[in-house]
């Protein structure tokens, strides 16, 4: 051995950055090249134009050189950039720069390459943004709720922060930012950051210019701008909502236990540092169910059932405060680091603030569509550290990180007993807090911090097959509920017959038990069973966004024609992906429902934020499979 191997040995030994641990670091889906040139802080000053969609202005980056001939790599998408200027301080003064942008990419956008002077530490970036950039959506007044002031918001996650900002768009690189946003006069503006006028009197926000800060450093998918006509209403001192006016008190009212939550998790997960947490109730085209955003989770308005029962949205962002925002993924790669870990704590949330039957309801139901998810996707990509070369990070959104990854923990927990692996959760949100880590570091650091001490419990579970196998080890736990059963019984005689008489047995379920319910009946009805079904229960006027989505697609699928309507009018008004998906996919395997998605989709298309509508484009373009 050299004395070159020998040092890299013990380097290796020493849990030194080494070879192998860079390439697992490195970020497949960002041009930036943090190991040279490091974003540390972003200046924004951006104005907002509804008249042409597009904001313009500049961002500030504070910079940290590593090597000092490297030019500063900036991902963009979409972006005209104005002109670049450098200086030795972020605040000036600056002096114009070169700079090159690459021929675009689909999916990934356009390298922003910009040569950096010697002392150069601060870069100046005066730009504007599309109309069609793929991480904002600009909505007329007609696509609110109160169909008069437009709507404006963004959706960083995965890599569309680089439609907005010029940036390093990796979550394995981590800056404060500060924002001055100027807007109409009479709507608000609000980022995941803190502001003063959130703090001191939300009801007298400042006319048309507001300043934002974010002391903690997060990865450039966490910065988020909504702005619109929003009131807000406290839900505790440190908790509140926001929303149009017309729908405020309604959330407000769904997440009155927002604080409970909060209290649960701070037991469970340790101290909360974000300073407030507030959920933004959006319009329906939102096209996720939330979005962890600091400060300020963004929601879709399909959770506001009336009665609570789909806050598990709630507790799942509130969540991420801790596995996704302290601790983040390093890549895409790691995606499930974010949500398996988040999907867990949500699930003691739920546990602690509505008890243990319902933590279990929600679990087994997520069980389900881990199951129903594992039968569509390939081997490679039921592996929780996921390859996602050349591909969208999208791609790897499923219920398989989520799923299988809670699983994972849970059955971490099952064999060590909670007392053990709670401290060892509390341990690691410590541990790593404001770190990206991958796969590999998580890995080490469960082996040395709890594995290791016991290693007769530690045999018990196959690690590796977890993280880098498909499908789910003989071993994995299999979430169930006792308040399933009687749901069980009486679906089982509606698969018999027209059942109505069991209607009494049915007055007290809840969301989950009907959601139970009907995903029992979804292969086995037909049309004539639906339509008992709609007699005896009434799920087309169903108002529970779960129940309703579950139904339609049944509905599609049996072709029963009575819920064409409103189905027609669901896909109009909601712009969720996860709910508009499935129904044009199972539209477009039949002629007639082809004709049918295709005047739907004439109709919803323009309401849609670029991200479903990108997603809906896909689908109709594929080719049917050839019959047989
Ligand atoms: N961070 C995700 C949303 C996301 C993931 C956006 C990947 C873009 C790319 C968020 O925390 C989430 O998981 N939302 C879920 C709801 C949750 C209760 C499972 C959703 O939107 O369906
Ligand atoms: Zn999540």
């Amino acid at each position: 051995m050299t004395r070159r191997d020998a040092t890299v040995a013990l380097l290796a030994l020493a849990g030194c950055e080494s070879k192998p641990k860079m390439q697992e670091r490195r970020d497949l889906h960002s041009f930036a090249r943090p190991y040279e040139v490091r974003t540390k802080h972003l200046d924004l000053d951006l104005e907002v134009s509804f008249d042409s969609k597009t904001l313009r202005g500049s961002v500030t980056h504070t910079l940290e050189r590593t090597d000092p001939a490297a030019p500063f790599l900036l991902d963009t998408s979409g972006l005209s950039i104005e002109k670049v200027e450098t200086g030795s301080k972020p605040e000036g003064p600056f002096a114009a720069a070169q700079f090159t942008i690459a021929p675009a990419q689909p999916t990934f956008g356009a390298a922003l390459t910009i040569p950096l002077p010697s002392d150069a530490t601060a870069v100046r970036i005066h730009y504007s943004t599309s109309p069609q950039a793929s991480g904002l959506q600009w909505l007329d007044p007609s696509q609110t709720a109160g169909k008069k002031r437009p709507f404006l918001y963004s959706q960083s996650q995965a890599i569309h922060a680089r439609s907005w900002i010029p940036c390093q768009d990796t979550p394995g690189v981590r800056a404060t930012y500060r924002a001055r946003i100027r807007t109409p006069k009479d709507l608000i503006a609000l980022m995941s950051a803190r502001s003063d006028f959130r703090l001191a009197n939300p009801k007298e926000p400042p006319s048309g210019d507001y300043s934002f800060r974010m002391p903690l450093a997060i990865p450039a998918y966490l910065i988020a701008l909504a702005v619109g006509d929003l009131e807000f209403r406290y839900l505790s001192t440190r908790t509140g909502v926001w929303a149009e006016p017309s729908v405020v008190d309604a959330a407000a009212r769904e997440f009155v236990d927002t604080e409970r939550m909060m209290q649960a998790a701070e037991k469970l997960f340790g101290p909360y540092v974000w300073q407030r947490y507030d959920v933004l109730v959006l319009p329906p085209s939102f096209p996720f169910g939330g979005m962890e955003n600091p400060l300020l989770t963004f929601a879709t308005p399909t959770i506001l059932a009336g009665d609570k029962s789909l806050v598990s949205l709630v507790a799942h962002e509130l969540a991420h405060s801790w596995s996704g925002n302290l601790v983040t993924n390093a890549t895409w790669s790691d995606f499930w680091l974010n949500e398996g870990f988040t999907t867990y704590c949500e699930r003691r949330i739920q546990e602690a603030v509505y008890g243990a039957e319902r933590a279990k309801m929600e679990a087994a139901l997520g069980y389900q569509s881990l199951e129903d998810e594992l039968k569509s996707h390939p081997p490679a990509d039921q592996i929780l550290h996921i390859d996602l070369t050349g591909r969208d990070p999208d791609d790897g959104a499923t219920e398989i990180p989520y799923e299988k990854g809670a699983l994972f923990l849970t059955h971490i927990e099952q064999v060590f007993g909670r007392e053990t692996f709670d401290k060892w959760l509390r341990a690691y949100f410590a541990n790593f807090q404001f770190q990206s880590i991958t796969t590999a570091e998580f890995r080490s650091y469960l082996r040395n911090d709890l594995l290791a001490y016991d290693a007769a419990r530690a045999n018990r579970i196959p690690l590796d097959e977890w993280l880098t196998k498909p499908g789910l080890p003989t071993t994995a736990p299999k979430p169930t509920s006792d308040a399933f059963a009687p749901v069980e019984e009486v679906a089982k005689q509606w698969q018999a017959k027209d059942a109505s008489d069991t209607k009494p047995r049915t007055r007290d379920w809840n969301t989950h038990q009907w959601l139970h319910f009907l995903r029992a009946l979804t292969d086995s009805s037909d049309a004539a069973k639906m339509a008992q079904l709609d007699r005896a229960f009434a799920f087309t006027a169903s108002g529970n966004s779960e129940i309703l989505f579950q139904w339609l697609r049944m509905s599609v699928r049996h072709g029963y024609t009575p819920a064409h309507p409103r189905l027609e009018e669901f896909l109009t008004r909601v712009g969720r992906r996860k709910f508009v998906r499935p129904l044009f996919e199972e539209l477009l395997k039949t002629d007639y429902g082809r004709k049918r998605a295709e005047a739907i989709y004439a109709k919803a298309r323009p309401g849609y934020h670029p991200i479903t509508a990108s997603t809906i484009d896909g689908l109709f373009s594929k080719k049917l499979p050839k019959p047989q």
